[in-house]
């Protein structure tokens, strides 16, 4: 089942320099208890895309498009529909846990706030919630934790404690952007087998950012490569990391290093991204493709399937590949 459907989505902001496209024309559905990945290299309109449907866009920016939440257009929504809606349906992590808690306020009153106010708990019932919620996210001892402020606990159990109070009100789906970056291999490993776990739990879905493919290929049942604000491939993780489509994602995936080596950081292609500046009115990977033709400058390839749920948008890719598979499905 479908709970978040993303339909032609743009992000555009106003600068003094002029327009510039953060995101592009964006379609992608979220499937209840999925977790769907968003990869793609620093300025590829990532954040932005999630940003847009939490109202978070910057007061320079303008959103088109819909995203319907259950029927319901986030994007058209007033700010005090959207708030309450994203209190109870959509749970948010990000990099920076301190960006979610409040440095002066105990922990416990910051988990507890949040249940009377939307799920009007009495006092004592969100109290033990609460610390139901820490313990679930393997907090030792979540009664003392309560009386601490964030600055009390380690970076890894800050993270723990957002995401603590991102699943309070047991939201359907849970964004997440870069959660685990910030943080050493160990415990970025211990965060992620957590989310697992919490998802398998409360069947929540998951939207995942993430710079690096080896989160993608732990965790996502689905990813969607962005590229210049674009959808630039979507497909199932084991398909993407087997047969990549879009020239784009192969290099991306050839210029992984071995296991052994930092896999950190989304891998390099030579080349740089593009401006985001509306400058361009072909594929936006184009000048850095190897298989680029003269219609990959002039028009944008559209989102086309190439095999069963595996799309891509190129020309030439798209083009080549389509006949062979369609004949022998
Ligand atoms: N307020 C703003 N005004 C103008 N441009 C902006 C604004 N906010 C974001 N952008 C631009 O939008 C584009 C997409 O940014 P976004 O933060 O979504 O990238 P990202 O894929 O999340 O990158 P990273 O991996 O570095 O987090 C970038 O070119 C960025 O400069
Ligand atoms: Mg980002």
């Amino acid at each position: 089942m479908t709970i978040l459907s993303v339909e032609n989505m743009n992000v555009r902001f106003e600068t003094p320099d002029g327009l510039v496209q953060a995101v592009s024309d964006l379609s992608f559905k979220v499937k209840a208890g999925e977790t769907l990945g968003i990869v793609g290299e620093s300025g590829s309109g990532k954040s932005q895309s999630v940003f847009a449907l939490m109202g978070l866009t910057a007061d320079n920016g303008q959103v088109t498009g819909a995203a319907n939440l259950h029927g319901e257009n986030l994007l058209s929504m007033s700010k005090r529909q959207l708030n309450r809606v994203l209190a109870e349906k959509i749970g948010m992590i990000f990099q920076d846990p301190m960006t979610s808690l409040n440095p002066f306020m105990k922990i416990g009153k910051q988990l507890c706030e949040v249940l009377i106010f939307h799920k009007g708990m009495s006092k004592s019932q969100a109290r033990a919630e609460s610390i139901r919620m820490l313990d679930a996210v393997r907090i030792p001892s979540p009664k003392i934790r309560m009386n601490q402020y964030p600055h009390e606990l380690s970076g890894g159990m800050r993270q723990r404690v957002m995401i603590a109070m991102a699943l309070l009100c047991r939201p359907e789906l849970l964004i997440a952007d870069e959660p685990t970056t910030a943080l050493d291999v160990t415990v970025q490993a211990q965060i992620l087998v957590l989310l697992r776990e919490l998802q398998a739990e409360f069947n929540t879905a998951i939207l995942l950012i993430t710079h690096d493919m080896g989160v993608v290929a732990e965790m996502c049942d689905r990813v969607l490569v962005m590229y210049g604000g674009r959808k630039m491939e979507e497909a199932d993780t084991d398909t993407l990391f087997e047969s990549p489509g879009h020239p784009y994602t192969q290099g991306l995936l050839k210029a992984i290093p071995s296991i052994t080596e930092d896999m950190q950081r989304l891998p390099t292609i030579p080349g740089n991204p593009p401006s985001a500046l509306i400058n361009s009115k072909g594929c936006p990977f184009h000048e850095r493709c190897h298989h680029s033709q003269p219609v990959c400058r002039t028009s944008v390839p559209s989102v086309l399937p190439v095999a069963g749920s595996q799309y891509i948008a190129c020309h030439v890719m798209g083009k080549d590949n389509v006949t062979p598979l369609v004949r022998t499905a």
